[in-house]
């Protein structure tokens, strides 16, 4: 039996390095990785076996980035979240934002809600983006979200997280190979794929041929088969 890629999260690494190797500004290297974003979630919303597709999209370490390049990124977030609003809608895609919220501006947690609340009922793809998001930072969170109850349990924490669904694929892009405070509690039995494509040009060929590879690795959640 093959594995089923019900939830696949991606760290989405490279846009710089993209644009600055064609002489253009990190800025154009996001405008384009916000283009893959809209393909990537696209392929997966009409994938019969994803069921979740989590993006690291703002770390709560990215505002150490030049102030012109935060508020670039948020202007960028706000444009795309209200230009795709059509287009989660008709491809049945719910949006759940992660992370915390609370360091954005008005105008950007508005065009949030509204988008949340919009595709409330959708019951295709849930597109999950991490916006401030750190997985140190949700674990602090959901801690204090319970105290003082006592004892915690595994189960009574992971239902406090912002995200409370195992990871199955996790891939990264850029070259890297870390997993930069994303999910990490999620990704405990993740199944982890690094390549050195930079995020604009990862295609829906090469997730293609990673999830035909992630099916074939034999899972056994510290178990034996
Ligand atoms: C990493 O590339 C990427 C980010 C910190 C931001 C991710 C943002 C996007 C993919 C575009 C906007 C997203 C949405 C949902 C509209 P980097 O800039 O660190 O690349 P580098 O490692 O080459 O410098």
């Amino acid at each position: 039996m093959s594995n089923r890629p019900s939830h696949i999260a991606i760290i989405m690494d490279g846009n710089g390095r993209w644009a600055e190797s064609r002489g253009k500004t990190r800025s154009h290297g996001h405008e384009q990785g916000a283009e893959s974003v809209r393909i990537i979630t696209s392929y997966c919303a009409n994938h019969p076996d994803i069921d979740r597709l989590s993006l690291y999209a703002f770390s709560t370490e990215n505002w150490k980035r030049p102030k012109l390049e935060v508020e670039f990124l948020m202007k960028l977030l706000e444009k795309y979240l209200k230009n795709e609003r059509k287009n989660y809608l008709e491809g049945n895609i719910r949006f759940e934002p992660i992370g915390d919220l609370s360091l954005f501006s008005k105008s950007l947690r508005k065009v949030i809600d509204d988008l949340q609340n919009v595709t409330q009922g959708c019951n295709g793809l849930v597109q999950s983006l991490a916006l401030n998001y750190g997985s140190r930072d949700e674990i602090v969170r959901a801690v204090n979200a319970l105290f003082p109850h006592t004892p915690i349990t595994v189960e009574l924490l992971n239902n406090a997280l912002d995200c409370p669904h195992n990871i199955d694929l996790l891939i990264r892009t850029g070259g890297d190979h870390r997993l930069s405070n994303f999910l990490l509690w999620q990704a405990a039995y993740a199944e982890l794929f690094f390549t050195n494509t930079l995020w604009p040009e990862f295609t829906t060929d090469e997730l293609e041929s990673i999830i035909k590879k992630f099916k074939t690795v034999e899972r056994r959640f510290g178990g034996l088969n």
